[in-house]
């Protein structure tokens, strides 16, 4: 007898009443214990925006979408990100949470969301459905005294709650970059994170254009450094940031540090002192208007790009919506995007289109990887559409 194949299944958002089985589903995929009532009150927020596939009535399959508002380009745009996926062990392989996905790209697409970011358990899993690693920030593990002497004294210590003392400084870094989260309307306040309870040691420094936030704690009777958070806006507030962490040369033995992975000390040190374990980045454009419609032709200082209107075919074929020839004109305020039957002059997989906007990769990255093909000037018009800045987004804003 041939294989029935999988029962078909039911998809819909979550209710109250399947709160005990998503809860179930989290304990037995990923471990987590415990039902205390902050994560009762975390996991019944999320029902409205949990995809779940139903199996003979039960929840077989759950795709959680959070909303959140982040920097793309020197423009602040909504994006969304995929949390506890997962799948009951005996439902595994049915395409499951592929479907989920991309209902939970479409309902954001509705709530205006171009761009999706997630960690991955295994960045080969999304990558075939769309989604492109982009460099963030590189983990090192190394005394203090590797790390530049920079400026002294130039930041001050910032008591209080930490949002009220390094918001500003961080708005003025986040905007440098592609992907930083604004930390304003997420379902996560990622300052509490940075305040830390009585007695955990939390130092924070700040100036107007940079900032850090660390934790010390000993490791077998020696103390160490753990940086939670840094930026800066230029480079007198890089000095600044290397300045505050050169106070504790001679005091603790190690810092661990993430540091975005383009900034000289990354690249410097990377051979010798990079840490492993840390979550990668994927990013994926959910919505070709709504990602490139932000987009300015201007450089990293604002001053307007001549950048000409070009025709791009986009490969998309997970997300049907996206797959087709855009008509692309960049202007100073944004990207006027129309769906277009003109013969294309250059093609992206939306992979590359990924990487080129967000600043991952250059042109010819993208043509290394085969996800680029066509005139040379339409695609670097694309790219200069990234607005000269590069991924990076802080780990206290991993989810
Ligand atoms: C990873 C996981 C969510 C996949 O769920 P699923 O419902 O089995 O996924 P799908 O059936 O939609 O799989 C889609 C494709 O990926 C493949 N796939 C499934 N699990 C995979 C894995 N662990 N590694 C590589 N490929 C995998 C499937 O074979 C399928 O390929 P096909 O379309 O060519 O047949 C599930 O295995 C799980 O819950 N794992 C534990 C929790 C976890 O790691 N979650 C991810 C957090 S980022």
């Amino acid at each position: 007898m041939s294989d029935p194949g999988p029962p078909a299944a039911l998809d819909r958002t979550l209710t109250p009443d399947d709160l005990d089985a998503y809860l179930r589903l989290r304990e037995t995929t990923f471990g987590y214990p415990g039902r205390t009532d902050e994560v009762v009150a975390a996991f019944t927020a999320r029902l409205p925006r949990t995809h779940g596939a139903f199996v003979a009535g039960e929840l077989a399959s759950a795709v959680t979408r959070h909303d959140y508002r982040v920097h793309v380009a020197g423009s602040i745009v909504a994006a969304n990100g995929f949390g506890a996926i997962s799948t009951a062990p005996e439902h595994r392989r049915s395409g499951h949470v592929a479907r989920l996905m991309r209902a939970a790209l479409t309902a954001g697409r509705d709530a205006g969301q171009g761009w999706n970011l997630l960690y991955p358990f295994d960045a080969a899993f999304y990558a075939r459905y769309g989604w492109v690693s982009v460099p963030t920030g590189v983990l090192l593990e190394l005394p203090p005294e590797r790390l530049p002497a920079g400026t002294p004294r130039r930041l001050r210590r910032v008591d209080g709650p930490a949002a009220a003392g390094l918001a500003a400084p961080y708005a003025r870094a986040a905007a440098t970059r592609t992907f930083a989260d604004t930390r304003i309307g997420g379902p996560w306040d990622a300052w509490e994170n940075l305040d830390g309870a009585p007695g955990e040691g939390l130092l924070r420094y700040a100036s107007d254009d940079a900032f850090v936030a660390l934790r010390l704690r000993y490791v077998d009777g020696e103390p160490h450094m753990e940086v939670l958070d840094l930026g800066w806006s230029d480079a007198a507030g890089r000095d600044a940031v290397w300045g505050a962490l050169a106070a504790f040369r001679g005091h603790v033995a190690r810092v661990r540090i993430h540091v975005p992975w383009d900034d000289p000390v990354a690249l410097d040190r990377v051979r010798g002192h990079a840490g492993t374990g840390h979550p990668g980045l994927m990013a994926r454009v959910a919505d070709v208007p709504l990602a490139l419609a932000p987009l300015r032709a201007v450089a990293d200082d604002d001053a307007p790009l001549d950048l000409p209107p070009l025709h791009l075919r986009v490969v998309d074929p997970y997300a049907a919506w996206n797959d087709g020839v855009w008509r692309l004109e960049p202007g100073p305020t944004g990207t006027t995007v129309t769906p277009s039957r003109s013969a294309p002059d250059a093609t992206l997989d939306v992979r590359g289109l990924a990487l080129l906007v967000s600043g991952a990769g250059a042109p010819l990255d993208a043509r290394r990887a085969g996800w680029a093909d066509g005139g040379g000037r339409a695609l670097a018009t694309v790219a200069a559409l990234s607005g000269g800045r590069r991924p990076y987004r802080s780990l206290i804003d991993a989810f």
